[in-house]
């Protein structure tokens, strides 16, 4: 299994990608799945703003619309793209990202990495990110 350094430079890799001209804030993730597979994503902007995608969510759709249903990890990092890498702060990710993980991920166990260089992170579990989640729990009980 890999480490979060190795997530990590997978997020700066996808990081690489992003789309980001109204914001100039270049954000990468990559997503570690229960196999092993590690899915990146980038944020992808757009003129009219609210079709936004950020780069968590573009890593679980990539994930989940191949099939993959169990996640361990995802490593996050973010900076204007005037800033150096390591020089900005940890970026953490939006509540919508949020909700978005809580539907696929263990609270308890699912890990978000927050990075600003490859060995320069913190660590939550996404229950400490989000607590008293809404999910299909609720909806059922
Ligand atoms: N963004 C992400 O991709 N992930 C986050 O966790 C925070 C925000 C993107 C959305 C937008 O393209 C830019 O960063 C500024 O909000």
């Amino acid at each position: 299994m890999i480490n979060q350094e190795q997530l990590i430079k997978k997020a700066f890799e996808a990081q690489k990608f992003s789309y980001a001209p109204y914001s100039q804030f270049n954000v990468g993730a990559a997503l570690l799945c229960a196999d092993g597979t590690i899915y990146t994503g980038c944020n992808i902007e757009n003129a009219a703003f609210s079709p936004t995608n950020c780069a968590e969510r573009t890593a679980f759709f990539k994930a989940i619309s191949e099939g993959k249903k169990d996640f361990v990890a995802i490593a996050i990092v973010g900076n204007k793209s005037n800033v150096e890498k390591g020089q900005g702060d940890y970026c953490a990710p939006c509540a919508v990202c949020r909700q978005v993980m809580a539907e696929f991920c263990d609270l308890e166990k699912f890990q978000v990495i927050m990075a600003k260089d490859d060995n320069d992170y913190i660590e939550n579990t996404l229950g400490e990110l989000i607590p008293l989640a809404f999910t299909g729990k609720d909806l059922n009980s």
